[in-house]
């Protein structure tokens, strides 16, 4: 992939949400993946919980053997996690925070004070060829932080900008997009590639888009859900137009 453009990650998550939903093998998680990559997605995330309550290591493994496109594993860090990714060899891992009740990733992960753990998991994923980012808040700190563990790339947490547009809150849209900006110019300048994503949909894809510094955006939820409505070949499709017109700095 050219590192100039805007990866398009497809997280198929909440696609084996649906299966689990009946306990059978219905829709297959597998075939949303090749589905994806056919209509424009660059890769493919996916993030086996602790409780396996979407993905499970089937998929994962299945999608190892089956998908000939880049796979991104999310998942905490923890001693299980690593083993599985060692084990598993993904061509990406995003360490990201997990806590059993929320229902979602809620924030970044907290790498002051455990820096070095984060240290020694981040180096033996990346021994293993694994390229690893870490999920953070748009801070100066823990970005400093994500650098010296030795991350090779952080994604930046947009939840707060997507719930602001989604609030119609102006004020707070751009404030939390300016927040974005300034954490990506400042991570690009410590040597991370930079990443984006959480909670991103058609209205709030664009802005983020456009941050130069920006290579990779991972999107599922809003892109399984509208799948319903319109087919995963056209969410996807219009999303993947939507970042390239912001990234051209042409208008949506
Ligand atoms: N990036 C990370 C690190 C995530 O944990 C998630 C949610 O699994 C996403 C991106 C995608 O978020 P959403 O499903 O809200 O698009």
């Amino acid at each position: 992939m050219n590192p100039e453009t805007l990866r398009l990650g497809v997280n198929i998550d909440h696609v084996a949400t649906i299966r689990n939903a009946r306990g059978g093998s219905h829709p297959d998680p597998v075939r949303a993946a090749h589905l994806a990559i056919l209509a424009g997605a660059d890769g493919i995330t996916v993030h086996l919980r602790e409780d396996r309550r979407h993905i499970r290591d089937r998929d994962i493994e299945r999608l190892k053997s089956e998908l000939f496109a880049p796979i991104n594993l999310e998942m905490a860090a923890t001693d299980e996690m690593v083993a599985i990714a060692l084990r598993i060899r993904p061509n990406a891992a995003c360490i990201v925070p997990e806590r059993r009740e929320e229902r979602t990733t809620e924030g970044g992960l907290k790498l002051l004070g455990v820096e070095p753990r984060l240290r020694r998991m981040v180096g033996g994923l990346a021994d293993a060829g694994i390229r690893v980012s870490l999920f953070v808040e748009a801070d100066r700190k823990t970005l400093d932080a994500a650098a010296e563990v030795g991350a090779a790339a952080v994604e930046l947490h947009t939840g707060e900008y997507c719930h602001a547009v989604l609030d119609d809150s102006g004020a707070r849209a751009d404030a939390e997009l300016a927040r974005l900006q300034e954490a990506a110019a400042h991570a690009s300048g410590l040597g991370l590639e930079v990443h984006a994503g959480h909670g991103l949909d058609f209205t709030s894809v664009g802005p983020v888009a456009a941050i130069p510094q920006i290579v990779e955006l991972n999107i599922g939820h809003f892109l399984i859900g509208e799948a319903v409505f319109v087919g995963l070949d056209e969410a996807i499709g219009r999303m993947r137009s939507l970042m390239d017109q912001a990234r051209a700095g042409q208008p949506a």
